[in-house]
């Protein structure tokens, strides 16, 4: 079922803007009501504020009205397994409970790994926290 995901994801990386890392990122997503978005990393010329394609894909969720993530794809073609960085760990979290499917892909071969949020980011920062 998440091939769907994958092919969105590897398509959304052929679209990234890293001309600086040259580490094209792709990512896709689907929502507990069945709607996908997708998204690349972007680079610019300074360096730190360039964004990741897991942000990417959030930032059309938002616009699409927003909603929960049920599963999500990353796929990165120079590495075999693209784990979200922490930052973005955070920001899924945002959108997600622990029971939601992060699916680490190979460019080539598709889904390779998939892990809950739980086992991907145990004990994240939560709304409790704020009191
Ligand atoms: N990158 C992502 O897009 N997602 C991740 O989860 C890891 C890193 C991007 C950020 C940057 O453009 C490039 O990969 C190299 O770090």
């Amino acid at each position: 079922m998440a091939d769907d995901l994958f092919a969105k994801a590897r398509s959304a990386m052929r679209r990234a803007h890293a001309p600086y890392s040259k580490f094209p990122v792709g990512a896709a997503l689907r929502t507990t009501d069945g709607r996908i978005f997708a998204g690349c990393n972007v680079e610019i010329v300074s360096f730190p504020e360039g964004w990741c394609a897991e942000t990417t894909a959030i930032a059309h969720l938002v616009m699409d009205g927003g909603g929960r993530i049920a599963e999500i794809a990353v796929v990165a073609e120079k590495l075999a397994l693209c784990t979200p960085c922490g930052g973005c760990r955070q920001r899924i979290a945002e959108f997600a409970g622990p029971d939601t499917r992060v699916h680490l892909c190979d460019a080539a071969g598709g889904v390779q790994e998939t892990l809950t949020m739980q086992e991907l980011f145990p004990r994240g920062f939560a709304s409790e926290s704020l009191g």
